[in-house]
Formats: structure tokens, C-alpha cells, sequence
């Protein structure tokens, strides 16, 4: 390739685009149910320690082999390694994996699409009708709404990084912040808010144990987009005069500060619905939660703040949760666009002609897996457990490729990439930089207990899931 390579236009924009694919339906709903069911309190400090401690590092080293190479992550292994016949493997695997999770994320994605079009045209009852989602994700109308965030998300792409994923990400990310903001303040005021800041906050190390330090640990590394391919294809577009290190921390803490106050709106809308709910009832799904639980609570508003109020409530929430969705959806999908358009010479709209087609496909026959095809229902058995294509889709690629990527990654810049190329990256644009401390801990950490506690979370994902 000869063109020089697209840049972001601004520290700003790039932030914007980073956090944007971080801040996803992980942080909004994902977060605050984990939290609340996992010791409160003591689950956000163990998560905080863990996004800082662990995650870090391997965004900074992930940002670093893209802006260092240049290419797409299959592209930035092939050129790293030099020559080395395996590394490559690993650049596939963060090919596959974001363009699976694509797969599977369009899917949620069409469906708060459609959730936000019922509550805008206010019909909050059907919503909240139990029967409802089951039925509605076996409708026809959900391909129609497909070709709605097909386009949407094309649209965002065909224009390159700067004057699409920037410019989106400038334009949804701050209309994300308002509404996440405004939503809280609403809710605080409601009856019985503060019983579910409380059991939001009020920590319970009790609770603490092996699988909640996993969970902890995988909840903040998906939402950091690490693993994806993200902060490589990312980190290829940005330009030489930023500085890593800070940039990474800004694109962390905004990620943790969306999900922390998710919290603060999820739970005390929860207990002002019902102060006596028992929260083992709350399913650990955010599926659940968005499409389920949510909608009832909507419908319970029309009682306090009448029906324009509630729909008015309703959409806003929707339409943030999508705003999360689809600004991720672009960030996973620019990796194999950028892959196509590196390693294959294509243009972008013949990289998103292929892509939208070839994952669409996919996408479709996962909407059918939720009991219109029987054997796309019952794709597979493992662990006793029938799985639809959808499941598989999420436990192989979402659940357990992505720390195995992660992993990877931090051995690959370690040992493989070698450790002076890293700290040259992090440094070039930094004049103060010196041999840090945050240097030498990332270091220290990428070349010892990280790759171990990855390690440990994919083979503990895979015994407890396969077998
Ligand atoms: N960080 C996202 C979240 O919290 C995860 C994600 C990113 C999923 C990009 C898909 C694409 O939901």
C-alpha cells in the first residue's frame, strides 16, 4: 500500500472513538448487575485494580504494536514478527474473533433498534408484556430492522476513519454522556433510590471468591475492547504525536466511569420499582435485564410521570443503549475492514460490500437459531447443555478466544516484539519519558503475572464450559 494511511483527526477524536467502542451494552447493563450481585462495593474495587493493574498494560501494548506497524492486526504480526511462520496464527485469531463477535453483536444490536422504535412510538405495554421479546425476536421485523443498522453502520464506515468513526463517535458519544447523565439524575429522585445506591455501593467482601474475581477480570477486559483487534486497528490510526500511555488512561477511566454510573442508574431504578426485590432474581444476563426486566419499569413510570413521560424515559434509555451498541459495532467492524483493505488491496466500500454480506449471512442464521431452524436450535451439545448457533457464537469467540487473544498479545510484545521496540513506541512522542515507573511496571507486569492471569481465565473458561 502506498497511500498514506488514514489518521485520526484529534487527541479528542480518537478518545471519543476508543471510549466509544469501550463503552458498550457490557458497561450499561452488564456492570451494574454484576456489581450489585457480587459484593457491591467490593466488586468495583477488585474491578478497578484489575482494569488498572491488568487491563492497562495490554490496552497500551495493544495500541502500540498498531501504531508501530501501521497495518491491521493480521498485518501488524506478519510485520512484527519478522518472518516467523507462527505469529501470524495469532494475527488470524484477532481477525476471526471480532468478526464473530460482529456476528453476534449485530444481533442484540437489531434488537434494541427495535425496542427503541416501539418505546418512541410509545408502546411501552407490549414492551413490557412477558411474552413480547420471545416473539419478537422470531418476527419478520427483525429484518427489517437489520437493514437499518446494516446501513447505519456503512454509513459510518464508508467514510474512513476520520470523517466516519470520528466524526460519529463526536457526535454520539457526547448525546451518550447527556442522556446517561440526565437518566441518573432522574432516577435518584425516585421512591426508594437510595436503597439501590446502597446496595449498589455498600461493599460485602464476603462475597468475594474465585469465580467473582474471574468474572471481575473478564467484565473489565471485554469492556476495555481488549483481545478484539480494536486497539491495534485503532492504534494504527493514531498519530505519532500522542502520547500512549495517557491516551489509554483517558479511554480507560471514561469506560469505567460509564459503567460505574450505569450503576447508579440501573440499580435505583430497579428498587424503586420494587424496594423488596430479591436481586438473586435479577438474571445474570444483560439480554434479560434490557429486554425483560427494563421495559416493566418503564410502564411502571406511566403511574408517576404519566404515559409521555414514561415513553419519553423509555426511549432516552433505549436510544443510549444504542448509541453504546452501534458505536462498538463500527469499532469491531473497522478490524476486518481494515484487514481487507490492507492485506487485500481493497477499497473500502468493496471491504464493507464483502463484509456486510458474508457476516450478514451469519447474523441471519443466528437469528434463526432461536427456534426457527431446528438445526441452527440445536447447533451442538456440550456440557449437557443444547446450544443454538448463537450461543456457540458467544462462548467461543466472546467468552473464550478473547483472553486467549489477550494473552497472546502481551507474550507477542514481550518476547517476541521485544521489549525496547515497546518502549520505543510509548515514547517516541514523549520528550519527558524516561525509564518510568508506570514503564518499568508495565514491563514487569506484561512480561509475568498478566500473561498468567489470562492464562488461568481461558482455561478456567474452558473447563467449566466444555466440560
Ligand atoms: N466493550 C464492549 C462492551 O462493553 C464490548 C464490545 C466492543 C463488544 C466492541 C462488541 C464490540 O459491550
Amino acid at each position: 500500500m502506498s497511500a498514506t494511511r488514514e489518521q485520526f483527526g484529534s487527541r479528542l477524536g480518537f478518545i471519543l472513538a476508543a471510549a466509544g467502542s469501550a463503552v458498550g451494552i457490557g458497561n450499561l447493563v452488564g456492570f451494574p448487575v454484576a456489581a450489585a450481585k457480587n459484593g457491591g462495593g467490593a466488586f468495583l474495587f477488585i474491578y478497578a485494580l484489575f482494569v488498572l493493574l491488568v487491563c492497562l498494560p495490554v490496552m497500551m501494548a495493544e495500541l502500540s504494536v498498531g501504531r508501530a506497524s501501521q497495518k491491521d492486526p493480521l498485518g501488524a504480526y506478519r510485520k512484527l514478527s519478522d518472518g516467523s511462520p507462527l505469529w501470524p496464527i495469532a494475527g488470524w485469531l484477532v481477525l476471526i474473533t471480532p468478526y464473530m463477535i460482529a456476528v453476534f453483536y449485530t444481533v442484540i444490536t437489531i434488537w434494541l433498534f427495535g425496542y427503541l422504535f416501539e418505546a418512541v412510538t410509545g408502546n411501552l405495554d407490549q414492551l413490557a408484556n412477558p411474552d413480547y421479546f420471545g416473539a419478537f425476536i422470531n418476527s419478520n421485523k427483525v429484518f427489517v430492522y437489520f437493514i437499518a443498522v446494516a446501513a447505519i453502520v456503512n454509513l459510518i464506515l464508508v467514510g474512513g476513519v476520520k470523517d466516519g468513526i470520528e466524526r460519529g463517535a463526536k457526535i454520539m458519544m457526547p448525546i451518550l454522556f447527556l442522556m446517561l447523565i440526565g437518566l441518573v439524575i432522574f432516577v435518584l429522585t425516585l421512591d426508594n433510590a437510595f436503597a439501590g445506591v446502597q446496595y449498589y455501593l455498600v461493599p460485602d467482601f464476603s462475597k468475594i471468591d474465585a469465580r467473582v474475581i474471574n468474572s471481575a477480570l473478564s467484565q473489565a477486559f471485554f469492556s476495555l475492547s481488549l483481545g478484539m483487534g480494536i486497539m491495534i486497528t485503532y492504534g494504527s490510526y493514531m498519530s505519532r504525536s500522542e502520547k500512549i500511555a495517557s491516551s489509554a488512561k483517558f479511554v480507560a477511566l471514561t469506560d469505567t466511569a460509564v459503567a460505574f454510573s450505569a450503576g447508579l442508574l440501573i440499580m435505583p431504578a430497579i428498587f424503586s420499582f420494587n424496594p423488596d426485590i430479591n436481586t438473586a432474581e435479577l438474571s445474570e444476563s444483560s439480554v434479560g435485564l434490557i429486554f425483560t426486566f427494563l421495559p416493566k419499569i418503564f410502564l411502571a413510570l406511566q403511574t408517576t410521570i404519566g404515559y409521555f413521560g414514561a415513553s419519553a424515559v423509555a426511549s432516552i434509555f433505549f436510544l443510549l443503549v444504542f448509541f453504546a451498541a452501534i458505536t462498538s459495532l463500527v469499532s469491531i467492524t473497522e478490524v476486518p475492514v481494515s484487514s481487507l483493505v490492507g492485506e487485500k488491496g481493497y477499497s473500502r466500500p468493496k471491504a464493507l460490500l464483502v463484509l456486510t454480506v458474508s457476516m450478514g449471512l451469519l447474523s441471519a442464521a443466528c437469528i434463526l437459531s432461536f427456534g426457527r431452524v431446528e438445526w441452527l436450535t440445536g447447533f451442538v451439545t456440550y456440557a449437557d447443555q443444547s446450544k443454538s448457533l448463537f450461543d456457540v457464537v458467544i462462548d467461543v469467540f466472546y467468552d473464550t478466544i478473547l483472553p486467549l487473544n489477550g494473552l497472546l498479545v502481551c507474550l507477542f510484545v514481550i518476547y517476541r516484539w521485544k521489549k525496547l521496540n515497546f518502549h520505543k513506541e510509548l515514547a517516541c512522542s514523549d520528550p519527558d519519558y524516561s525509564c518510568s515507573k508506570l514503564e518499568r511496571y508495565v514491563d514487569f507486569s506484561l512480561s509475568t503475572f498478566i500473561p498468567v492471569i489470562l492464562f488461568l481465565v481461558f482455561a478456567n473458561t474452558v473447563a467449566l464450559k466444555y466440560f
